[in-house]
């Protein structure tokens, strides 16, 4: 039914362009998500190709992102469709053809982050579950200005720690260097953490360390940085991680879901990752 709608009123997709990130931007106001300009700019310079806005009557409707880390593994994220024009197919729309594009590059895992809306939209494409989370939250002063990420402040030069890809499961270290540069960065021989600024809360993520203890130490470090409040997205399966985020007086606000398609699950090692990277990433 959605596809007739859909194409009733001339609805396409096309690439997404940074012109589109003020539109990206509404669309997180609206369901009150944490994304700054700064996101958007990111996933879009480093997936330029894989980007896509939803077209209806010469406006956009809605968007997706893809974020590849070679062909192991992809992540898709902001799926994201406008009130007025949801339960029209726009979001199933969008999500084939974010990964028609993943399927033609080779993309052997598939991963995202549900939220209860998304995964069922998920689900019919043939999504699994592979486990829940919920985002954390501890309150801070409502009045504290953004984390800043000065020149210099942020994690240039930083060398992801191969404790990442055996966490995550691929080498992201591209990804990560660019995430550096846009957040604060504590790093270990055996584990490194980062916190950036975001539209509602601080964001603590990743996190990733091969002990207890040296996570411990980063969240300590990094939740110095910040007197706003904080999101902290913490993998479910790690109980070390859940118990680190209540004893620093998070409580859980969302559950979202860990989803995945492909030919073969890439699952890393979940007990070293105290905190992803961002629900759009992975
Ligand atoms: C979730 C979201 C992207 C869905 O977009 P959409 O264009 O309305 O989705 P579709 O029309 O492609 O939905 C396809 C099917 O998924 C299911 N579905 C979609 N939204 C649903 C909802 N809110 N509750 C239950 N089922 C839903 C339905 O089965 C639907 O088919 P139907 O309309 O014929 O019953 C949209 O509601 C949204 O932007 N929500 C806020 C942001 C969000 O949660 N994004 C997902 C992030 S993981």
């Amino acid at each position: 039914m959605g596809e007739k709608s859909m194409t009733a009123e001339g609805f396409s997709i096309r690439q997404m362009t940074e012109g589109d990130i003020a539109f990206g931007m509404t669309l997180d106001e609206i369901v009150g998500w944490n994304q700054v300009v700064a996101d958007w700019v990111r996933f879009l310079r480093y997936q330029p190709d894989g980007c896509f806005v939803g077209m209806v009557g010469g406006k956009p409707v809605g968007t997706v992102s893809t974020t590849c880390y070679g062909t192991e593994m992809a992540w898709i994220g902001m799926v994201l469709v406008h009130p007025d024009h949801r339960r029209k197919g726009i979001a199933t729309a969008l999500m084939k053809h974010a990964l028609d594009f993943l399927d033609a590059r080779g993309t052997q895992c598939v991963k995202l982050d549900a939220t209860p809306a998304g995964a069922t939209v998920y689900e019919q494409l043939g999504f699994i579950r592979e486990w829940d989370f919920h985002r954390y939250q501890k309150d801070g002063k409502a009045d504290q200005e953004a984390l800043a990420i000065g020149a210099g402040a942020g994690g240039g030069g930083f060398a992801p720690p191969v404790t990442d890809r055996e966490a995550f499961g691929v080498n992201r270290d591209q990804w990560l260097m660019r995430l550096a540069e846009g957040s604060r960065v504590e790093q270990f021989q055996d584990g490194y953490g980062m916190l950036r600024p975001g539209r509602v809360a601080t964001y603590l993520g990743p996190v990733m360390a091969q002990k207890a203890d040296t996570a411990q130490v980063i969240v300590e470090r990094l939740l110095a940085e910040t007197k706003r409040t904080v999101f902290w997205d913490v993998p479910g399966p790690n109980e070390e991680a859940v118990k680190m985020a209540q004893r620093w007086g998070f409580a859980p606000v969302r559950p979202l879901t860990r989803m995945w398609r492909g030919k073969k699950l890439i699952v890393g090692r979940v007990k070293w990752q105290y905190a992803m990277g961002a629900p759009a990433t992975g």
